[in-house]
């Protein structure tokens, strides 16, 4: 029986077109290893990110288009990924691709929340992640994560802990929780630098550095520190949240960090439930926004989305500034549950809708790198 040659297996592959590049995935130099063993036919095809949202697309077409070539019984198709960065260039932290920062202009609208979300959807994806808490007002990582305790030394660096498979580092873990400390911005700066520079990270794709709020030191100093890869901004859909975004755009802007994108937290409140042998008649829901009817419907079942902090501020900031709304998570108790006992909804339910929406935009994130990343690369033939 004849059976295809690697270079028919490698024509074939030429019809996978990775959807973000606009090109095919032999060409993109992706396709690692092509083999044909009698009637099995074994590729490996390696992206530039684990957490590629197009990756079992693009193996399903890889696997149709091999399979439709004569002599074909079998096909094994690995799935390997490669984190593109520009490390290089940078003096401090080089064994880490890329570093982001998750910031916000305005207190308490779910940074760190969304920082340690990000962090387990992307380590679940089979990313080498890490955290850097760089909030030195609330260090807030430590809890969110289950993490306590000084950290370990070897060889003169600091050991990052590590939960969910996430290393993380923070102030939280070196201080005594009673005594306050003053910080003025010459210290947080050399924390900053000691916290990359200093810290055992290993080789990592992806470090999302939990900021504090606002636009001060921390902001500044880790810009000057080490080139970032961008800026994850967080904001309430609310007016006072999305004018506070506006200004650490502007200052992003001024240190020359990209806006990766903005999510969109605390965006609604969903009430569900039922009424007992009210079916068909009406629920008048009253919030301090006003009165809403509700129909109930035959079993007596309603459901609507309180709009607490306002409706569609993210949106109108990403139109005005012209970078994506990465995904919006709306107010949710198990989120908040997640945070206060270190294991963010990402992990203790990974099938919820909210750690979908966590997924996806992990997964926007880790796109939007790997293709201005891909566009510096060589092209093979
Ligand atoms: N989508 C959500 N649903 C419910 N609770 C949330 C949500 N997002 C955040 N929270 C809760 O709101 C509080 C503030 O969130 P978080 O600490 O992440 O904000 P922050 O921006 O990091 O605050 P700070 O500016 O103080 O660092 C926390 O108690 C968190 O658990
Ligand atoms: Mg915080």
């Amino acid at each position: 029986m004849s059976r295809p040659t690697p270079d028919q297996v490698l024509d074939a592959l030429r019809g996978v077109i990775d959807p973000d590049l606009n090109r095919d995935i032999v060409s993109l130099g992706f396709v690692t290893r092509h083999t044909v063993e009698d009637g099995r036919v074994s590729v490996t095809i390696n992206l530039t990110t684990p957490a590629c949202p197009m990756k079992d697309q693009m193996k399903e077409e890889a696997e149709q288009l091999i399979r439709a070539l004569d002599g074909v019984d079998e096909v094994v198709i690995e799935m390997t990924a490669e984190v593109q960065g520009a490390p290089a260039q940078r003096r401090i932290a080089p064994d880490i691709r890329h570093i982001l920062a998750v910031s916000s202009g305005k207190g308490g609208v779910g940074k760190s929340t969304v920082t340690v979300n990000l962090a387990c959807a992307l380590a679940r994806t089979g990313a080498s992640v890490g955290v850097l808490d760089c909030d030195v007002y609330g260090p807030d990582i430590p809890i969110m994560m289950g993490l306590a305790g000084q950290p370990d030394q070897l060889e003169g660096k600091l050991v990052p802990k590590e939960r969910h498979g996430v290393k993380t580092m923070s102030i939280g873990y070196l201080l005594d929780d009673e005594k306050p400390v003053i910080w003025r911005g010459p210290m947080i700066h050399k924390l900053i630098e000691q916290f990359l520079a200093d810290v055992e990270w290993g080789p990592l794709d992806y470090l999302l550095v939990d900021m504090p709020p606002g636009t001060g030191d921390a902001q500044l100093s880790l810009a000057q520190i080490v080139p970032l890869s961008g800026t994850v901004l967080v904001t309430t859909p609310q007016a006072v949240s999305t004018f506070d975004v506006g200004k650490a755009i502007g200052m992003f802007r001024q240190v020359n960090v990209e806006v990766l994108g903005i999510v969109e937290n605390m965006s609604g409140l969903a009430l569900e439930g039922r009424i007992d042998g009210a079916g068909g008649s009406q629920l008048v829901l009253s919030t301090g926004l006003g009165e809403e009817r509700l129909e109930l419907s035959d079993d007596g079942r309603f459901s609507t989305v309180i709009d607490v902090f306002g409706r569609g501020g993210a949106e109108l900031l990403a139109n005005k500034h012209g970078f994506p709304l990465l995904g919006r998570v709306p107010i949710e108790p198990a989120v908040r549950v997640g945070g206060d006992d270190g294991d963010p909804l990402v992990v203790s339910a990974p099938d919820s809708a909210i750690a979908h929406s966590f997924a996806e935009i992990a997964g926007l994130v880790a796109r939007r790198l790997a293709i201005r990343e891909h566009a510096e690369l060589p092209i093979l033939q």
